[in-house]
């Protein structure tokens, strides 16, 4: 396995080629939106030059690893060369579809089909394709180049040798690759969601504030990040999406979203990467002001 291609540039599929790119893969990043590109192509450089700061990296591997990266939204010719095409575009199944149609369209039949869904099903997925048996889930964790896990998910058509082959590259890339059977939500989602989404409902109900909700979280159980502000770090309409998933497969009353998640994605406050949230991002990203007031 030498070439990927991966389409998204977002806030995950920056991260996803950065690490490809930096244990020796050549990566084309791919997005629909020039200006996502060209900010993932400054995070990732960013990221690479942090790293060689720490001495994690010497600036030869950083300067490989970045002449091995190409940034296109013109994908084709490199989806030709594929020996493995990981999707990382927004977590809606209307777009996913068109992504998987294209890769069955797009490259070579021995090509790998990779999706980084955080809820959507598997075996839907690949159903839009040529190749149910080398479909795979590839869930990858934010920050990609810091966290470990990668959860890798098996449709009911995916074959051994598919599986074989991407917890490898899982170990290939440094991380710890952990096997779940496809339903909704997988098990990281599946179990994180609920505890935002109860956090949420916790402020509605003025139990105490942002602040306050996510201090008892990190103080008293020892989470690095409160339940709210880990919300803006995965995106607001992403937690949205993944809710629906789980409400709509599990029909359980706690994992249907909380109105005022709906209401800050309607109202385009979708995290740190729109700025705002729960918390403000524009003026210190790292210590962010609470934006959401709620308490009296
Ligand atoms: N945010 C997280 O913490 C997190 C963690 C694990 C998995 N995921 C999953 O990763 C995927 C991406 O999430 P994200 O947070 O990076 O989203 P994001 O909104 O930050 O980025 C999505 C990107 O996809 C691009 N895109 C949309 N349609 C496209 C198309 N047809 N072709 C090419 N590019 C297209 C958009 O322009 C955007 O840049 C989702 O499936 C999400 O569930 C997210």
């Amino acid at each position: 396995m030498k070439n990927i291609v991966v389409v998204g540039a977002g806030t995950m599929g920056n991260g996803i080629a950065h690490v490809f790119a930096q244990q020796g893969f050549n990566v084309a990043l791919t997005d629909q939106n020039k200006q996502q590109l060209d900010r993932a192509a400054a995070t990732i450089k960013k990221n690479l030059e942090r790293l060689r700061d720490k001495e994690k990296i010497d600036t030869n591997l950083l300067t490989a690893s970045l002449d091995r990266l190409v940034f296109t939204t013109e994908p084709a010719n490199y989806y030709k060369n594929a020996d493995l095409v990981l999707e990382a575009v927004s977590e809606n199944l209307q777009v996913k579809k068109i992504v998987f149609e294209q890769f069955s369209k797009l490259t070579p039949t021995t090509c790998l089909l990779a999706s980084n869904t955080s809820s959507i099903s598997i075996n839907i997925l690949a159903n839009f394709t040529d190749r149910q048996d080398k479909v795979v889930g590839m869930h990858f964790f934010n920050p990609v180049p810091i966290m470990p896990l990668v959860e890798i998910i098996k449709g009911d058509a995916t074959s051994e040798e598919t599986l074989t082959t991407i917890k490898a590259l899982a170990t290939q890339l440094g991380k710890t690759g952990i096997l779940a059977n496809d339903a909704p939500g997988f098990v990281a989602n599946r179990v994180l969601l609920p505890m935002i989404n109860e956090a949420i409902r916790t402020l509605g109900e003025n139990v105490s504030d942002v602040a306050g909700i996510d201090a008892v979280m990190k103080l008293g159980m020892g989470h690095p990040m409160g339940p709210l502000q880990l919300a803006d770090f995965i995106g607001l309409d992403v937690c949205l999406s993944i809710l629906e998933v789980l409400y709509d497969g599990l029909k359980k009353p706690h994992y249907q979203p909380h109105p005022i998640l709906i209401e800050m994605v309607q109202a385009g406050h979708l995290g740190v990467k729109s700025g705002r949230g729960f918390y403000a991002y524009t003026n210190d990203p790292k210590n962010p002001e609470v934006a959401y007031k709620n308490h009296p």
